[in-house]
């Protein structure tokens, strides 16, 4: 098993949690996205698992190993929300970038990741420093620093908000190519529901502490869950735009 949450509890304040008795297992290969409304818990869920938010109950395991003994970090690659305005103050280039998350032992070099990823000019790239690249070769740039060690899981925190439909489909072939060849096990938080409907392999829906884990089809089949999650079933249903290439 990849990923394991036992009655996880997440809480930031007094107020009610953000995440209640949360429950959930991800396994080798599978693509999971998980969707719900602003506020509903999706960065918190991914920050939980990678340990960055302690749970006030429960237990998190990555790779059958218990969090607070878990070591072995290269596996796991990770493309945050709103990575622009970090960047703006630290000043590295892309090289330096990518070779500051480069593992001894396991990483590729700094142009072989970002080859992978489709950046173009690759030379010009890695001198670039990071917060003048454009929107699209950023995110190319943080899923190459997410790939640099050939990770075994890889978490996306809404990877299409600022990329054009193009980008969009370039984004979604890597991701297709690194399904087939390296049979990497995902897991994305998106707003883009439209991206459910072909490739990913099971969608998890939060809205606070309430969770949803199943089936798209039984999903999308259920008005009353769409309207707890908050999304229509219209864009479900219609949306092809993630197909498979
Ligand atoms: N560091 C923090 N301290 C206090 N409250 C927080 C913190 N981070 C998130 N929250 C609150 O926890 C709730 C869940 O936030 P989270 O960012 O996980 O939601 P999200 O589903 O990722 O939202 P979005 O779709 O906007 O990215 C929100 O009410 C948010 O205000
Ligand atoms: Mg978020």
């Amino acid at each position: 098993m990849v990923i394991q949450l036992e009655n996880v509890t997440v809480s930031y304040t007094r107020d009610s949690p953000v995440l209640k008795g949360v429950n959930l297992k991800i396994f080798d290969g599978e693509r999971v996205f998980i969707i719900g409304p602003n506020g509903g818990g999706k960065t918190t869920l991914l920050k939980t698992i990678l340990g960055s938010v302690k749970p006030v109950n429960g237990v998190v395991k990555l790779f059958n190993t218990e969090l607070p003994k878990f070591r072995e970090w290269w596996k796991i690659g990770y493309v945050p929300q709103n990575v622009t305005q970090l960047f703006e103050a630290i000043p590295l280039s892309v090289e330096e970038l990518l070779y500051s998350g480069s593992v001894k032992g396991k990483s590729m070099k700094p142009s072989e990741a970002l080859s992978l990823v489709g950046v173009e000019d690759i030379d010009e790239i890695m001198k670039k420093r990071v917060a003048n690249l454009s929107g699209g070769n950023l995110q190319k740039a943080m899923l190459a620093l997410a790939l640099i060690n050939r990770p075994k899981l890889l978490l996306l925190d809404e990877p299409t908000v600022f990329v054009d439909q193009t980008g969009i489909d370039a984004f979604m072939h890597i991701l297709n190519k690194l399904r087939r060849e390296w049979g990497l096990t995902m897991l994305i938080a998106t707003h883009d529901v439209a991206a459910i409907s072909t490739f990913a392999s099971r969608v998890i829906c939060i809205n606070r502490s309430s969770l949803y884990d199943g089936d798209i089809n039984t999903l999308i089949s259920s008005e009353q869950l769409c309207n707890i999650y908050g999304f229509h079933v219209y864009s479900l249903r219609h949306g092809h735009r993630w197909s498979e290439t």
